[in-house]
């Protein structure tokens, strides 16, 4: 199998996609992805909120994996994921807060661009996100040790069975590596493709104004 041609063969932007009001677009980034966010949920877009985060160590070698988004302040240009402080990705955030988050949304052939600082939220914002999480997840966190090497499936079966004991004897058990995240944007790129390539490219960038933060927009050739 030629791998070449099996890409060739394969269709992409096929549309019809949403239109881009470019001129109507609001003055702060937030507001735009929100629209775009209740829009991709309106259509049915799958799992819309199913991000890329990329975060890089402190030589700059990048790495990403997938996350999910948790909240959105469209005010302030913030940005909400959870994950192990103790991660790849956390140790990483920790020595370097330089990130950047990525969406595609297939079915209307945009993506959004993220990027910025993170920061980490307090312990108590991180307990009490954790503790709203439905069993499985908390279970999932209770578990632990995430990227960390496993020498075998039964070890993880094991951190399983011991985890469940934990959850049963303590349903307030929150794992201390669990952190809230936000990524604050200082640029957002929002792309909406089209299928005959007049792909359009906004972006945001943040000027310091005083104290007020504010947002300088423009097109970008695609
Ligand atoms: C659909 C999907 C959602 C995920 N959501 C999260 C998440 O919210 N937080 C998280 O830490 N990992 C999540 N993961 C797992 C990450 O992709 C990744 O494997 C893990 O965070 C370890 O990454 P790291 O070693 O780069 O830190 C998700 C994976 C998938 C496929």
């Amino acid at each position: 199998m030629e791998v070449a041609e099996l890409l060739r063969g394969l269709a992409v932007m096929v549309g019809p996609f949403p239109r881009f009001d470019v001129e109507g677009a609001p003055e702060r980034p937030g507001e735009l992805f929100v629209q775009w966010l209740a829009q991709a949920v309106r259509e049915d877009v799958v799992e819309p909120h199913v991000v890329t985060l990329s975060t890089a160590d402190e030589r700059g070698r990048p790495s990403s994996r997938v996350l999910m988004l948790r909240d959105v302040d469209a005010e302030r240009a913030g940005w909400v994921f959870a994950s192990s402080a103790l991660s790849r990705k956390g140790v990483e955030l920790s020595r370097n807060p330089w990130a950047a988050m990525t969406m595609y949304w297939t079915e209307q052939g945009r993506q959004v661009r993220v990027s910025g600082r993170v920061e980490a939220a307090d312990p108590e914002t991180g307990r009490r996100a954790f503790l709203q999480r439905p069993e499985p997840a908390r279970l999932a966190g209770l578990i632990g040790r995430q990227s960390a090497p496993m020498a075998d499936l039964a070890q993880f079966d094991a951190a399983d069975r011991e985890a469940r004991e934990l959850l049963r004897g303590h349903p307030e058990a929150v794992p201390p590596d669990f952190t809230v995240y936000t990524l604050w944007a200082d640029e957002v790129e929002f792309w909406q493709g089209d299928p005959e390539r007049r792909h359009i490219r906004l972006r945001y960038e943040r000027v310091d104004e005083g104290a007020a933060d504010g947002w300088r927009k423009e097109l970008l050739w695609p």
